[in-house]
């Protein structure tokens, strides 16, 4: 993103950016896993449906209030705020915001590197070359910095025109790769009874507390949610722009991706264990969900010899990719926070954050798993979330009607829209935060 407050050049250019955010980890890595961990066809269903009560709404709450203060999340609120208390509230979940990032940025860089590794062993392997060095805590550290620094470059170049140009290639091919795979999977043995635990909700689990604040969390995660991430994209969208119908393209192309990233690993999940592979322990339960995809996925590769090691460089090189992508919209948050609200200079802004952040990685890589789930819990279930709900409540209770109804009929002309406005503002007021709160207190032990 520009230092300066741009505008994005088309609509195509915004979609790309903003998918490119939402597309991600989130997608091929954290939604199979939480398929997996919370039995099946029941969380994606869950899940589906969250996508469009709560995550659609929260995305339109955060481009509205972006596009409308032009500013970061600290500053957008502040503009909102109507009193002392709510101002000052502004600066605390600004900050709260970045913390969020932050932290989940940790934990990002810690897989993106993992799938860093896993492409450079597999591009290795191409050339019959033993890939000795490439494993254990040391490579794992290094190559989490490797992501971090490489995306600290791409922040501090100012990126709009390149992640663009990037996107629009990257996200076409990752389908393609996708369904081929998803094609290969499908024929072999095992299967089947992946597709229907994928497919086939068990309705007596459905309304599990803790099942909707896993789906909830997860929700917010893969369309970048809840950090600022989206507000400050919507800050560089033009007036002309209908907010809706864009909000809805990165939707549709978020949850049509992590839908086929469930679709290949669950049943390779089954596959795998067709052919002997341990993914449950005795009680059932996954064994160290965040290793799911590096267990299933080499072994598909594996059972296609050389055409599997190709096919393996590629994707994960896709996936360091779509990690880029969304990355640097979550350093975007920091960089812009400091460096608009504090005066810190932007290329010293994303040193400093980068440097704490990267840090942070180091000691969740060294701690191992339990402080690894407890920063992707916390952040993912819980900051998130309660983000989206102080983003509703300041655009549902605070923003005054006069100048919301005229921010809103900007680029949304038509009568559909104007429905569309005329329901939404009450929604996100009442319904967003019960919805947020309701799954809050249903997931309470
Ligand atoms: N949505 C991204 C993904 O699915 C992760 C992300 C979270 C990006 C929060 C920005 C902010 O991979």
């Amino acid at each position: 993103m520009a230092a300066s407050r741009g505008e994005f050049s088309s609509r195509l250019g915004f979609i790309l950016a903003a998918a490119g955010s939402a597309v991600g980890l989130g997608n091929i890595w954290g939604f199979p896993s939480q398929v997996a961990a919370n039995g099946g066809a029941a969380f994606v269903l869950v899940y589906l449906l969250l996508a469009f009560l709560i995550a659609y709404p929260v995305l339109m709450t955060e481009l509205a209030i972006g596009r409308f203060a032009k500013a970061n999340t600290l500053a957008a609120l502040k503009k909102l705020s109507i009193g002392p208390l709510s101002r000052f509230l502004s600066t605390v979940f600004g900050y709260l915001g970045v913390a969020v990032a932050a932290l989940i940025l940790s934990f990002y860089g810690v897989i993106a590197g993992l799938m860093l590794g896993q492409c450079l062993r597999s591009l290795l392997a191409l050339f019959a070359v033993e890939p000795g060095l490439l494993s254990g805590t040391g490579a794992s550290i290094f190559f989490t910095l490797v992501f971090m620094v490489l995306t600290l470059a791409i922040v501090l170049k100012g990126v709009s025109a390149g992640i663009e140009a990037w996107s629009r290639c990257l996200m076409p091919m990752l389908i393609v790769l996708l369904l081929v795979l998803i094609a290969i999977v499908l024929n072999q043995t095992g299967a089947k009874q992946g597709l229907k635990a994928y497919l086939l909700p068990d309705v007596s689990k459905l309304w599990q507390g803790e099942l909707m604040l896993s789906a909830m969390g997860q929700v917010f995660f893969s369309l970048s949610l809840g950090v600022g991430t989206m507000l400050i994209y919507g800050s560089y969208i033009s007036h002309r722009e209908s907010l809706p119908k864009l909000g809805a393209w990165v939707t549709l192309v978020d949850v049509a991706i992590a839908f086929l990233a469930g679709l290949l690993i669950i049943p390779a999940m089954y596959v795998a264990m067709s052919n002997g592979v341990e993914i449950f322990d005795a009680d059932g339960n996954l064994l160290a969900s965040s290793q799911l995809v590096f267990v299933v996925l080499p072994e598909l590769f594996k059972s296609l010899g050389s055409f599997g090691t190709l096919l393996s460089a590629l994707f994960f090189a896709m996936l360091v990719l779509a990690s880029l992508t969304s990355s640097i919209s979550m350093l975007e948050v920091p960089v812009a926070t400091l460096s608009e609200q504090i005066g810190i200079e932007r290329k010293k802004a994303g040193i400093i954050s980068v440097s704490v952040i990267s840090a942070l990685s180091v000691l969740l890589i060294w701690q191992g798993d339990a402080l690894f789930e407890l920063a992707v819990t916390a952040s993912t279930e819980y900051g998130q979330p309660l983000m989206g709900l102080v983003f509703s409540i300041y655009l549902g209770w605070l923003w005054q009607r006069q100048s919301l109804l005229k921010e809103l009929q900007q680029g949304s002309p038509h009568i559909a829209a104007t429905l569309f406005w005329r329901l939404w503002p009450v929604y996100v007021k009442y319904i967003c935060p019960l919805i947020i709160l309701l799954i809050f207190y249903s997931s309470l032990p």
